[in-house]
């Protein structure tokens, strides 16, 4: 560790979450000094809708800033980074006040659009263009509505920001994006780095609205806003919460990122671009410089065993829960869950679909369906696997697992067994901690990653053939619904 004087070289890092605003002080040998948070609400005006107010984000900003500096911690500020949701948009004026409450990654009032540009401009193409299939949560779906829903609104845009460039704007007051968050937008020609400028004027987008395009090292400014002991300071571009929590957990090309939060999130690092084997695997830019990333997502993960608990076992901790489960066989005597509580990203990229148990018996009881979770989270996450690492692909070196998730031993066992792969569980530093290595990195010129603390490791076990033969039953049935929630959606919108 560098010192100067007695105390310790320091970074502040900034995570503008879905549930509040987390500050962390972590440093240069990262370990974490100090952390405090500050929560904010979601609106939901119509349903499917979710929306914050940037003012919200500020409360929560003074508020962290506040208790960091009242901390009155004895170290040598060096720099800031910040992280944050990704997609979620917020649109201003030429003073950069926002014009409407952000409206947020989890929204799905933009999923007509996406359907839409395929069937106008064809997959091929919009692959070509950026990398990817269009999605609901993109930012671009929600600019796009705005124009054909807010037309007032919309001619007044001077400037657009994703959360975590907006709160940076007001910490700077410089304008800008960068690689990670850009490439969420479905504006960025991911493989070259920069804007795709034909889709932008397409969609009658200015590129002018983002600002100066970053990779997530540059230093953007200086401190100008909070407390006088952050005034001055360098602060980063930064990254959006994925590629940053990824660089907090210290993942290299070769290892495999499983988070099993709110939502199961597998993050695969590359050295370079390269063209993912399905649509619904995304390919964005790291926040290191020139590195590349896949994602796939299962929406609903933990949070499908937290409404499950909330439902039929509540105020019960999830230890009871677990142990309860522990007990029903492997396969739940035949019943087998879905997970789509809030559609689903991949494999199936459906936001119309739903949760299903399967196969109920009269003898099943809460803690069958309650076992049915947690293997068709599995089952889930498996599905992503596959899909990103089919036959011939190289498979991962090692697979890091993280998220809330990760507590329960029984959830690691079923998920080792299932992938059939030795899962490391390590501690799960987050996002802000990740956005402060960024800032590090930056001001130290230094690419020297913090170490990473192993909890365990769950090993395949004697379920691990039976679960390969159930994964089958599980994939047959999601791809025979997937065609169910198609046609609906078909008969849905023939009606309208
Ligand atoms: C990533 C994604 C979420 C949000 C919210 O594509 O949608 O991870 O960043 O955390």
């Amino acid at each position: 560790m560098s010192l100067t004087g007695f105390a310790p070289v320091a970074y502040l890092g900034l995570d503008i979450g879905t549930q509040g605003l987390k500050a962390v002080v972590v440093t240069d040998s990262g370990h974490v000094l100090f952390e405090t948070s500050a929560i904010y609400p979601t609106a939901v005006p119509t349903p499917g809708w979710a929306e914050q107010s940037p003012g919200d984000w500020m409360a929560a900003l003074d508020s962290v800033l506040g208790q960091v500096d009242q901390a009155g911690l004895s170290v040598t500020w060096a720099g800031i980074g910040v992280t944050g949701q990704m997609h979620t948009v917020v649109v201003c004026d030429d003073r950069g006040q926002p014009l409407r409450p952000a409206i947020l990654w989890s929204d799905q009032r933009a999923r007509e659009y996406g359907p839409a540009w395929e069937a106008k401009y064809g997959l091929k193409w919009l692959r070509e263009q950026t990398g990817n299939k269009p999605l609901s949560n993109f930012s671009l779906g929600y600019l796009r509505w705005i124009r054909d829903h807010e037309w007032t609104v919309y001619q007044q845009i001077r400037h657009v920001a994703i959360a975590k460039d907006w709160v940076r704007f007001v910490l700077t007051g410089a304008w800008g994006t960068e690689m990670t968050d850009a490439s969420g937008t479905y504006l960025l020609d991911v493989a070259h780095r920069h804007w795709a400028t034909d889709w932008m004027r397409e969609m009658g987008m200015d590129p002018s609205w983002w600002g100066t395009l970053h990779e997530s090292g540059d230093v953007v400014g200086t401190m100008q806003y909070g407390p006088s002991r952050f005034r001055g300071l360098p602060v980063v571009a930064g990254a959006g919460d994925q590629a940053a929590s990824a660089i907090g957990t210290q993942l290299t090309p070769g290892e495999l990122g499983i988070s099993l939060g709110t939502s199961g999130v597998l993050f695969w690092p590359l050295r370079q671009y390269v063209n993912p084997p399905h649509p619904s695997i995304h390919v964005f830019c790291h926040a290191v410089a020139d590195e590349w990333h896949w994602m796939t997502v299962t929406q609903s993960a933990a949070s499908s065993l937290r409404w499950f608990r909330d439902q039929f076992y509540a105020d019960t901790p999830y230890a009871i829960v677990d142990r309860e489960a522990e007990i029903v066989p492997a396969g739940c005597s035949g019943v087998i869950f879905v997970p789509y509580l809030e559609g689903e990203r991949a494999p199936v990229m459906q936001p119309q679909a739903s949760g299903v148990f399967f196969g109920l018996r009269a003898y099943h009881g809460r803690t069958h369906l309650a076992r049915a979770v947690l293997e068709g989270v599995a089952y889930s996450l498996n599905d992503c696997y596959q899909t990103m690492f089919g036959r011939e692909a190289p498979k991962p070196q090692r697979l890091v697992m993280t998220g809330g998730g990760a507590r329960s031993v029984l959830w690691t066992q079923i998920l080792a067994d299932v992938l059939g792969e030795p899962l490391e569980i390590v501690e799960d530093p987050g996002a802000a901690v990740g956005a402060a290595w960024i800032a590090h990195s930056a001001v130290d010129a230094t690419q020297e990653r913090w170490p990473r603390a192993s909890i365990r490791t769950a090993i395949p076990g004697a379920n691990a053939a039976y679960y390969q033969t159930e994964f089958h039953r599980y994939r047959r049935l999601t791809r025979v619904l997937s065609d169910v929630w198609e046609s609906s959606a078909e008969a849905l919108s023939a009606d309208s």
